[in-house]
């Protein structure tokens, strides 16, 4: 099974993303927090390091070849869940190509759709325990006591709103790209958790 999330910054692609890999047992690849594991390791060059703290795209050619080479691993067998790539038009190009020359078909293809004032309330509350992983809201999803919280570079609302702008300027092509093949399903972000959870899950066919 394979799943593509495109959809804007702090959309809830990471929080559903998970539910629907633990639905299905497939695995969650996400090109956000692989960027950060690797700056984290000390192994992202500083020249992208600045990129995604300024709220900017880091070339092509380096997501293109972290995905090529994480959704080889025995993990991603069963299936993967891609959060957060492709984003452009030559990323989508690159990812057909890639199954293409696996001989496994795409798989489906779901935008979640959240306004933008919405989505700025989403990250700048978000939290991340550096622990767990587990994601949190300071409103809508309250960590518990004693998590060892992170708030993301990049949360911040003015790098906030310049990620919206790349987001909306890079995906101008790419929602339409996909629309054109006829696989992108979008699906309402806006709602509960749970609610959008179901909505992704009936998305997909499943319960
Ligand atoms: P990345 O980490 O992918 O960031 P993003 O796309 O901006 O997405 P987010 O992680 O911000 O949000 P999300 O949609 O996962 O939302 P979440 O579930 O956390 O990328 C970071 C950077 O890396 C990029 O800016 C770029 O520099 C680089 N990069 C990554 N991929 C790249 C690529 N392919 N090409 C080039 N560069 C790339 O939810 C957000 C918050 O809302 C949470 O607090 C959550 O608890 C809350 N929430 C979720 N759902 C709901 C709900 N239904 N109701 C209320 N609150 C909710």
């Amino acid at each position: 099974m394979r799943v593509v999330f495109v959809g804007p910054p702090a959309s809830g692609k990471g929080t559903q993303a998970k539910f629907v890999c633990a639905k299905f047992g497939i695995a969650q690849v996400s090109t956000g927090d692989m960027l950060r594991a690797a700056k984290t390791a000390g192994k992202l060059p500083a020249d992208l390091v600045a990129k995604m703290a300024a709220g900017a795209l880091v070339p092509d050619d380096v997501v293109i070849a972290l995905i090529d080479e994480r959704t080889r691993a025995a993990d991603c067998a069963p299936g993967f869940l891609l959060d957060g790539f492709p984003r452009t038009v030559p990323q989508a190009r690159a990812l057909g190509d890639m199954l293409t020359g696996r001989g496994v078909e795409r798989g489906a293809e779901l935008s979640l759709d959240v306004p933008r004032d919405l989505l700025i309330e989403r990250a700048v509350l978000r939290r991340t325990d550096k622990r767990t992983g587990q994601i949190y809201h300071l409103k809508y999803s309250p960590p518990p006591p004693g998590a060892d919280l992170e708030h993301r570079a990049d949360d911040h609302e003015e790098v906030v709103r310049k990620r919206l702008d790349t987001y909306e300027a890079m995906t101008a092509d790419l929602l339409p790209y996909y629309a054109g093949l006829g696989i992108l399903r979008r699906v309402d972000g806006v709602g509960t958790m749970d609610e959008v959870t179901a909505r992704v899950l009936g998305a997909l066919g499943a319960k």
